[in-house]
């Protein structure tokens, strides 16, 4: 999709339909209260036009709806956007998500902008529109012998603006471009069926995404390696693999980095299938466990994003991909493998297998000394049971980190909330023939129990955070600019407000 800016202007843009947004007022009349339309920002001519129909007399703007007319043989759409003193950035990206799939028929499309703008927030308000277009254009269709393909190429985006920070709006513009296309990216991934993205293949992928952009790094590590670095944990989840395991170790380097440079290490869950192994799944629930790379391609994607951002932070990105299966070789339960840090796990059930691939990564992740390190993974069931499919769950061992991932979030708009690691469930994970096991003595609090897991992995008192995405990062049908099944890429726009808050 192209956008482009049409600053200085007052007047409405030839295009094949307009969209404009509307707000609304609410009075009390006697003892009834009188709802009106407001439209403020809109062309004189317009204004007439709408005025002119009989039935605007009954539309008053409120949030959802939606009115449409005909101005000098173009379609007008009108985006209803409620009470503008209670309107939210949420409200603004939800609206114009559906306003997408309204106008995405048509070729072309103008939109008054300063209609949509939040508080004056220009560049905000740019980069709210053009995510929300590009995320509600996406679609998984590459498998389907008949596709319609959407006919929307180019987006005029009208306003009264002088123009005097027309760069600051490009550049607002082109983040906004290279962040949806990075939480594409990451459905896209997440969306690939297991036969075809096995982990070999998901690496090279990862490898060419990354090829052209500047200042990044790709490493690919297989079970050679990874044997020569004591990963065994990691490894024992790849023993009943026909697929090699994968470590894809990514950096990006500013341009301008100095040793001031803020350094943010990543860690994501690439389970590409997870059967269960021998603990096998029963088979509704082993449905839809391609996803169960999700936290990989979520760390990926901000990572991407913010490469090509050309943010002002190192980063590095360790995405740890197997498939979890049986074979002859597949470990047992009961089994005892000793991690990369040294301490010894006993596997009591081989389907909390995420915590020891992502054991072996943070402990290598660790090795480098981030300033922060936060992972990302689709780790346990119990997420959904505590926080529903809305909510990421959040665990730190550090307030300040989680401060600021909270807030990020927030600035995001997408929901994440922290859980505590307490004593009690750290002691839950300890083994008593070996140093630790990998499920706790129960059910209750799995979620936390799993970081307290985790947090056994870090060392070099690094600030750590861990995001168990297994509720957000598939279908969130609450939200117009997610496809309604699939993956969500959720998740990606909050770790890229995080790191340019670095
Ligand atoms: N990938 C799953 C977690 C999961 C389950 C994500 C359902 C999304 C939906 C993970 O590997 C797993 O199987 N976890 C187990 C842990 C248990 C054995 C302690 C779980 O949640 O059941
Ligand atoms: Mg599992
Ligand atoms: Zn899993």
């Amino acid at each position: 999709m192209k956008f482009t800016l049409n600053l200085n202007t007052k007047e409405v843009s030839s295009a094949d339909c307009y969209v404009i947004g509307a707000y609304s007022k609410t009075e009390t009349k006697g003892k009834k209260d009188v709802s009106t339309v407001v439209l403020t920002g809109w062309p004189k001519e317009l204004k007439a036009t709408f005025e002119s129909m009989n039935s605007s007399a009954d539309y008053t703007g409120s949030k959802g709806s939606t009115y449409s007319f005909n101005h000098y043989g173009s379609d007008v759409l009108v985006v209803g956007l409620g009470d503008k003193t209670k309107v939210t950035t949420e409200d603004i990206r939800k609206e114009l998500a559906k306003a997408y799939k309204a106008v995405s028929k048509y070729k072309k499309v103008a939109v008054a902008f300063d209609t949509f703008t939040f508080k004056s927030k220009k560049e905000e308000s740019l980069a709210i529109l053009v995510e929300a277009f590009e995320m509600t254009a996406y679609k998984f269709d590459k498998y389907l012998s008949k596709s319609e393909s959407a006919k929307l190429e180019e987006v005029i985006l009208d306003s009264a603006d002088k123009g005097t920070k027309k760069k600051a709006f490009q550049k607002a513009i082109k983040d906004a471009q290279h962040v949806a296309e990075s939480v594409n990216v990451a459905r896209d991934f997440v969306n690939e069926p297991p036969n075809v993205l096995r982990s070999t293949a998901y690496a090279k992928m990862v490898q060419k995404d990354v090829k052209d952009i500047p200042g990044v790094k790709c490493k690919i590590m297989g079970r050679k390696e990874l044997q020569k670095e004591n990963m065994n944990l990691f490894l024992s989840v790849n023993d009943g693999s026909a697929y090699d395991a994968q470590l894809v170790h990514l950096t990006y380097t500013p341009s301008k980095a100095t040793k001031n440079t803020k350094h943010i290490a990543f860690v994501g869950k690439g389970l590409v299938f997870d059967t269960g192994g021998y603990s096998l799944k029963p088979g509704g629930s082993m449905m839809n466990m391609k996803f169960d790379m999700a936290g990989s391609a979520t760390v990926f994607a901000a990572f991407r994003a913010a490469a090509l951002m050309k943010l002002p932070v190192k980063i590095t990105c360790i995405l740890g991909m197997t498939d979890n299966a049986v074979n002859s070789k597949a470990t047992m339960p009961d089994a005892i493998v000793k991690a990369r840090n040294g301490k010894t796990v006993e596997i009591l059930n081989t389907d909390a297998e995420g915590r020891l691939v992502m054991a072996d990564c943070l402990d290598y992740a660790c090795d480098l000394k981030p300033d922060a390190l936060i992972d990302a993974a689709t780790l346990t069931g119990a997420c959904l049971i505590a926080l529903g499919t809305e909510v990421c769950g959040l665990m730190s061992n550090d307030e300040k980190l989680a401060s600021n991932l909270l807030k990020a979030s927030k600035s995001a708009d997408e929901y994440m909330w922290q859980l505590p690691i307490i004593p009690e469930w750290e002691k839950d994970m300890k083994g008593t023939i070996s140093d630790l096991k990998n499920i706790g003595g129960s059910r209750w609090g799995g979620t936390a129990k799993a970081a307290a897991f985790l947090q056994e992995f870090i060392k070099n008192d690094v600030a750590w955070a861990h995001l168990d995405i297994a509720g957000v990062g598939d279908s969130q049908s609450h939200l117009p600019y997610c496809p309604s099944k699939g993956a969500s890429g959720v998740i990606v726009r909050s770790l890229v407000e995080f790191l340019k808050q670095n």
